[in-house]
């Protein structure tokens, strides 16, 4: 009978359908990377999605968002490196320094197998490996030296409007949707220089978490600065402990951009599988994709996230700022427990905040 046929034939395929797609073969070019991989991620990272994590995924950006169409740039060169007398001094890289300390050492060993652009990316990469909730994103490697320091102005600031952040991204390529889809990189993520009297800040809760609560948080009500008031590029967060960059407050508010915001507060793997592709097409700015060999089959996969979204203990959805028109802010749980109080980041070895 068709029928059954048609249902063997299903029964047949099945384990084919559910069977995990194979781990591709690691490219032989990319073999001289495997040493370089683990020293990273047992020596610089050493198991903790932690501050020389956060630095290694900052760095990704503040070197690769280094080009465009009219000032030039080499994008994602490694300039940061080669090039950090002059980007040093750019206001907007403040903190990379503490950043460099920590990675310079591990660049300089493995300088030899790895381009200045291919060690940002890869260690960029490797960052997110003890991230729980993290996808895992792609790596390719082939980056030439950089030949020039980027230009000035072109990494955002925290106090620029969203009309100056969303016309720099779109001037490398970057869609409003895409820029959120990045930002998730705030979910493990602080700042040591925006308040610099309370160095190590994170900006949510759960700052070794790659969770949705960096869209949550941002979102309730500011009601207090976790340290001084009046610096610039921050407004008032809800939970103690967090500090809130404006740029992320206006843009969970802006119209073109809330919506997004809004989907990913309460969607873990739209946001994660959103970020994946944004940060490896920000991984190539600058580079010819043709010419690099793919060897994402050195980044691991970072753990499951297992929690699910929740509003911090005391707060409810009354004290969400609806910002997305026409689509309701979802009512979510609310964690048990007195009010946080989240305690600073540790620093990195290498860093002088630490
Ligand atoms: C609108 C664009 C952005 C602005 C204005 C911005 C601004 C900032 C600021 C002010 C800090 C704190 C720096 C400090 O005081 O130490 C920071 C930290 C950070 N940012 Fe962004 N950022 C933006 C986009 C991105 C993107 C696209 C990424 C990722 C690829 C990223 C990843 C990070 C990370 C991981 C940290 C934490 C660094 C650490 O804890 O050491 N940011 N960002």
């Amino acid at each position: 009978m068709v029928f059954k046929k048609a249902l063997s034939a299903l029964i047949v395929s099945l384990p084919v359908i559910l069977a995990a797609p194979a781990e591709p073969a690691l490219n032989p070019r990319c073999n001289a990377l495997v040493p370089v991989a683990k020293d990273l991620l047992d020596n610089l990272f050493e198991g903790e999605c932690g501050d020389a994590a956060h630095g290694a995924l900052r760095l990704i950006f503040h070197d690769a968002i280094g080009i465009s169409p009219t000032a030039g740039g080499g994008g994602a060169d490694g300039s940061i490196i080669i090039f950090n007398a002059t980007e040093l001094t750019f206001p907007a890289n403040d903190g990379i320094d503490d950043v460099l300390d920590t990675l310079g050492p591990f660049f300089l060993k493995h300088s030899n197998v790895l381009s200045p652009g291919d060690f940002v990316q890869f260690a960029g990469a490797l960052s997110l490996a003890a991230c729980p909730g993290a996808p895992r994103v792609k790596f390719v490697m082939g980056r030439p030296q950089p030949v020039a320091a980027s230009p000035p102005d072109l990494v955002p600031e925290p106090f620029d409007s969203v009309d100056s952040i969303l016309q720099r991204f779109s001037e490398v390529g970057f869609s409003p949707d895409e820029v959120i889809a990045l930002l998730s990189s705030h979910s493990v993520a602080g700042a040591d220089t925006v308040d610099p009297t309370i160095p190590g800040t994170p900006f949510d809760s759960t700052h070794n978490v790659f969770d949705t609560n960096i869209f949550i948080d941002v979102l309730l009500k500011g009601t207090l600065f976790p340290g001084t008031a009046d610096n610039q590029g921050e407004v008032m967060s809800s939970i103690n402990g967090t500090l809130r960059l404006q740029s992320d407050s206006e843009l969970a508010r802006d119209s073109r951009t809330a919506c997004t915001w809004q989907a990913f507060a309460t969607n873990q793997q739209l946001m994660a599988a959103r970020f994946g592709p944004a940060l490896f097409k920000l991984s190539l700015l600058g580079q010819n994709a043709n010419e690099l060999t793919d060897c994402s089959a050195l980044i691991p996969q970072p753990p499951a996230f297992r929690g699910r979204p929740m509003f911090p203990p005391g707060q409810f959805l009354k004290d969400i700022e609806q910002s997305c028109a026409g689509t309701p802010f979802p009512n979510l749980p609310t964690q048990p427990g007195p009010p946080l109080d989240v305690p600073a980041i540790p620093q990195a070895d290498g860093d002088d905040d630490s």
